[in-house]
């Protein structure tokens, strides 16, 4: 069996700036999405590909930041070898690779490699897309997810022969509608994708010569989607795979409740054991950490997600939401669409709630409620369709506002 190998590109600090104000306390790939972090869901997908030897995590974090989830990866998957490959500066999202070659490419040597962004949340259906790339002469496989059309234009667009599946033409987010297909974040190449890396920054640096106004740290910088797809499309060396399953991005806030509520949905069919089991207090599907307490008048669910140490009293009632490690929930207080962050104290009767994240995004409207770490709710208090920056305490109501 041909090796296999896994690069998840993490990006750092200076990325995931939607996902403010929870990613001010939590780097973007460990945000839990239920229950889990955010960077085990396509990690614990890729542990499961036959012939798959070790996953690199590439990034610009600094690696104490990841390497506490690396330990406990490498007891929960020790079939597969896993390590974090830390970029000096932001590199794009094929300068990483291209810096790291030698690295991934050494043995066992790979002859597939599956590149994936982190803030994707689907099935990853890796095993299906790898039968799909063994059975053309193709040098990458790309998800394709169709989408409505009015968004598909924020997208990667794509156009494919659907005879054959080859992808004719990429355009990275065009300014007009091309396509309703697009770009999933989640790749599979033949290890000769180092060529035409290697290719494309030849290109960019012959290009950079001659630009006056080229900085010389964006020389360092390739993107995958523009400097590589883009000519790879054009030489008919790319193929389709089209998501058959649910597929969204996490790149804010709000997308981390949808995101969350999709994996629990999943985990009820593929792993149930991983999920609290439905009862008086719990409605399916929900993911209580063993740590947590919840009163047994409480009802939780669905699409809830309970992080560690958390207290949920009497008559709490929770749906649609995610509430953080070490949060206390009062008595009768309800959380519904809604993140409440680390630490945060929701007093007895106060009711936080929002509406589901809109599809397409209405720009200048606030959904679901995000409560930063350690805020506070005093009694009663109604707190609906907010973004509450953390340490606030809240004592009266508020609606449709950002609460610094
Ligand atoms: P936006 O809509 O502007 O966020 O663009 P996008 O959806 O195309 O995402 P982006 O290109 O910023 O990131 C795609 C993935 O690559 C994410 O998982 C990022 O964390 C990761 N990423 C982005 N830039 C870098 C980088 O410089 N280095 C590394 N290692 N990863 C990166």
């Amino acid at each position: 069996m041909s090796v296999t190998k896994g690069v998840l590109l993490v990006g750092g600090p200076s990325k995931g700036t939607r996902m403010r104000p929870l990613t001010l306390d939590c780097a973007k790939p460990l945000l839990p999405i239920a229950g889990k972090p955010m960077i085990w869901h396509p990690l614990s997908a890729l542990a499961k590909v036959p012939g798959l030897t070790e996953v690199i995590i590439i990034g610009f974090y600094e690696d104490s930041v990841l390497s506490g989830f690396i330990k406990d990866a490498k007891r929960e998957f020790p079939n597969i070898a896993i390590s974090y490959l830390r970029e000096y500066r932001p590199l794009g999202t094929a300068g990483g690779l291209y810096h790291f070659r030698d690295s991934i490419l050494r043995p066992p040597v790979p002859q597939n490699i599956f590149i994936c962004n982190i803030d994707i949340c689907c099935s990853f259906p890796f095993t299906e897309m790898l039968e799909f790339h063994s059975k053309h002469r193709g040098v990458g496989t790309i998800l394709t997810v169709k989408v409505k059309r009015e968004i598909a234009t924020h997208y990667g667009s794509i156009v494919h022969d659907p005879a054959t599946l080859q992808v004719l033409h990429y355009v990275e987010k065009p300014e007009g509608w091309i396509s309703d297909m697009v770009n999933g974040g989640v790749y599979l190449f033949d290890r000769s994708l180092f060529d035409e890396i290697k290719e494309a920054m030849a290109d960019k640096t012959a290009r950079a010569a001659e630009d006056p106004l080229v900085q010389p740290d964006d020389m360092q910088k390739l993107a995958l989607e523009t400097d590589v797809i883009v000519p790879l499309a054009a030489s008919k060396k790319m193929y389709v795979y089209q998501c058959k399953d649910f597929w969204r991005q996490i790149k804010t806030a709000a997308s981390a409740v949808t995101a969350s509520s999709l994996y629990l949905s999943r985990f009820a069919k593929t792993a149930p054991e991983l999920l609290a089991p439905s009862g008086p207090t719990i409605i399916s599907p929900a993911f209580v950490d063993p740590t947590a307490q919840i009163a047994p008048t409480a009802k939780i669910g669905p699409n809830v997600a309970i992080g560690p140490h958390c207290q949920v009293g009497e008559g709490v009632r929770v749906k649609d939401a995610i509430i953080l490690e070490g949060s206390t929930l009062d008595q009768h207080s309800c959380v519904l669409n809604s993140i409440v962050g680390m630490n945060c104290h929701i007093g007895p009767w106060a009711r936080v709630d929002g509406s589901p994240e809109p599809e397409s995004g209405v720009k200048g409207q606030i959904s679901v409620t995000i409560l930063g770490t350690e805020v506070t709710l005093t009694p009663e208090t109604h707190v609906r369709s907010c973004i509450v920056l953390p340490n606030k305490s809240l004592n009266k109501s508020s609606a449709n506002q950002v609460l610094l």
